[in-house]
């Protein structure tokens, strides 16, 4: 029996990167997957170009293992496009147990020339996101007195950022997110937890570099240097911690922000 047999986990921000590899694993290790994304373009922050065809593509590569997997499309500011897919996952496969709020943008700019717009934006799918998919899971959570919910911030979460300043609130705000559902939820048996990687290498990374005209290890550069020589993580690094805290191996951590960043928080 795998690891994640008749567990289903709805992943955010599927279709690329850190939510892609997540989804493989997963599926990998028996997990029934509900892979949510845009799958748009959207305005901003410019790099990110991810279609549908991304999740066609995840879900043909699940398929080709035998794993399982249910796409579902939206964005994570839409209350009822969000609440469409937790019941979907709930009637496809008869659970809600983990949930990853993992999607998310990134974008530089100086707080005087920011226009208010991008504030909002930055904050509206990096943390209001969490809170929509919070909502609308933890009533089924409860309901089985089970759960674990993930939530992707960032050392952008426990550290400032120069030129980041909108990204690294709405990191923060993942923590504090965290903390008092850990508080809220733990009498339903649901563990809430954050994770917080340094720079990993995955089609944001690109994006910001292509944007600053960079190379996206300089892009990582620029977060102040790990103490491990890497320029970055690899989404498996990422993917690794999460198959830890998600199973019973971490039955009792809550509350907590773990981090994964080469040692940069160190110095
Ligand atoms: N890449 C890094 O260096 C890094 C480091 C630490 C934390 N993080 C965080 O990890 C998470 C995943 O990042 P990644 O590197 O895999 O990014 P990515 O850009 O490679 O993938 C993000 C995915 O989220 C989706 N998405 C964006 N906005 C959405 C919306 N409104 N609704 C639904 N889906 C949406 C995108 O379509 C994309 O598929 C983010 O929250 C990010 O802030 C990234």
């Amino acid at each position: 029996m795998a690891q994640y047999d008749n567990k289903t986990i709805i992943i955010t921000g599927a279709a690329k990167g850190q939510g892609r590899a997540a989804a493989i694993a997963f599926a990998k290790e028996g997990a029934n997957v509900v892979a949510f994304d845009l799958a748009q373009k959207l305005c901003y922050p410019a790099y990110n170009n991810t279609c549908k065809n991304d999740m066609e593509c995840l879900k043909a590569e699940i398929a080709a293992f035998g794993g399982k997997v249910l796409l579902t499309f939206g964005d994570v500011r839409k209350a009822d496009e969000v609440k469409v897919a937790v019941d979907a996952a709930y009637d496809t496969f008869g659970s809600v147990d983990i949930l990853f709020n993992n999607a998310g943008i990134c974008a530089y700019g100086l707080v005087h020339e920011l226009p208010e717009q991008e504030w909002d934006t930055m904050m509206d799918i990096n943390c209001k996101g969490a809170f929509l998919f919070c909502k609308y899971a933890v009533p089924y959570m409860q309901r089985q007195k089970k759960g674990v919910i993930i939530n992707n911030s960032s050392i952008a979460g426990l550290r400032g950022m120069n030129r980041l300043c909108h990204y690294a609130a709405s990191k923060w705000a993942m923590v504090g997110l965290t903390k008092s559902l850990a508080i809220e939820l733990a009498p339903h048996n649901i563990r809430v937890l954050s994770i917080h990687p340094t720079g990993v290498n995955t089609p944001m990374n690109d994006g910001l570099a292509a944007m600053e005209g960079a190379t996206p290890q300089e892009i990582a550069e620029r977060s102040a240097g790990n103490l491990l020589p890497v320029p970055w993580i690899e989404a498996e690094d990422v993917v690794n911690a999460l198959l830890y805290l998600c199973s019973d191996n971490a039955r009792y951590v809550t509350g907590s922000q773990f981090v994964l960043d080469a040692g940069l928080l160190t110095r």
